[in-house]
């Protein structure tokens, strides 16, 4: 097993990565919020395996919870997560508290526009603004030639590339795909707060968005889609907040699917949020 580095503020952050840039090496990053599990173990791998050095961020981050309860709530495993960092050849975890990267007087935020406005950004108000300052912060502090995230998290991906773009940081941006439970449900920190009936009926999410892509043509209707999944997980008993068929870049609804289309899905089971999503190929 690894021995991890801990850090545990900005500045600490940043003078390591500033020494291991001198000597040479390189420095992925993956940011998480902790309660680690595969899904995050596959960004970590692909991390490793994309620099010389990867340093894992855990941070959850305050202000882009637009629930208190859901903050309070968000599961808290640090030991295990530094097991896992441990096990996965991780060189250093990024642990700052609250007040380190919130000072009081903090009073900066990075809005990323339009994309952030729909979905998520619709159902979630100022996530993407808290998400796309956090990370921006932690790019600063951990100076990462490379981030990696996941697709599990479609929009947020997408905001993050946008930031990078218009502000000209100096990170390539690495999507890694989503990482399954064996019956379909995408991996995410929130499963946990399922009850054991919610767990089953959640896997309607994924269940029904591979039944209604599956022999999709160019000329299917993407109403079709996106009907055919919202009555999975009504039947389900789950309670959706938005399915759509979107363009991957603009996250637009799109009316044809002559184009390339990503299916996003976010919906209730008990009183936790999951959201997913699938890419939709009509070219066969
Ligand atoms: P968190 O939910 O901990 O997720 C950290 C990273 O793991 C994100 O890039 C997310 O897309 C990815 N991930 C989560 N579940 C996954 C799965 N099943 N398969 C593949 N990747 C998965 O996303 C956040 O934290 C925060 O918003 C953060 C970016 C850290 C900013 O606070």
């Amino acid at each position: 097993m690894n021995h991890i580095l801990h850090l545990t503020s900005p500045s600490d952050a940043l003078n390591w990565a500033t020494e291991r840039h001198r000597e040479g090496s390189s420095i992925a990053l993956v940011p998480t919020m902790g309660a680690l599990h595969q899904g995050h173990a596959a960004l970590i791998a692909r991390a490793t395996a994309s620099c010389d050095l990867t340093v894992v961020s855990i941070f959850v981050n305050p202000t882009q919870f637009d629930r208190a309860n859901d903050f309070d709530t968000y599961p808290r495993t640090l030991n295990d997560d530094l097991n896992l960092c441990a096990v996965a050849g991780v060189d250093a975890v990024y642990m700052p508290s609250a007040e380190a990267m919130y000072p009081a007087g903090f009073d900066t935020s990075i809005n990323p526009g339009a994309l952030a406005t729909r979905w998520e950004g619709e159902h979630r108000a100022g996530h993407f603004e808290g998400v796309a300052t956090v990370v921006t912060k932690l790019f600063t502090a951990a100076q990462p030639d490379t981030a990696v995230f996941g697709e599990k998290d479609f929009q947020q991906l997408a905001v993050i590339r946008q930031v990078v773009r218009d502000l000209g940081l100096a990170v390539e941006i690495i999507g890694e795909p989503t990482v399954r439970e064996d019956d379909g449900l995408a991996m995410s920190s929130r499963n946990v707060r399922l009850t054991p009936d919610a767990r089953k009926s959640a896997t309607a999410i994924h269940r029904g968005m591979t039944e209604a892509i599956r022999g999709v043509t160019p000329t299917t209707a993407p109403s079709d889609i996106t009907k055919h999944v919202e009555r999975r997980i009504n039947e389900a008993g789950g309670t959706v907040d938005y399915v759509a068929v979107v363009d991957p870049n603009t996250l637009e609804p799109v009316t044809t699917l002559e184009q390339r289309s990503q299916l996003l899905v976010a919906a209730w089971f008990g009183d936790v949020r999951l959201i997913d999503n699938a890419t939709i190929s009509a070219h066969p």
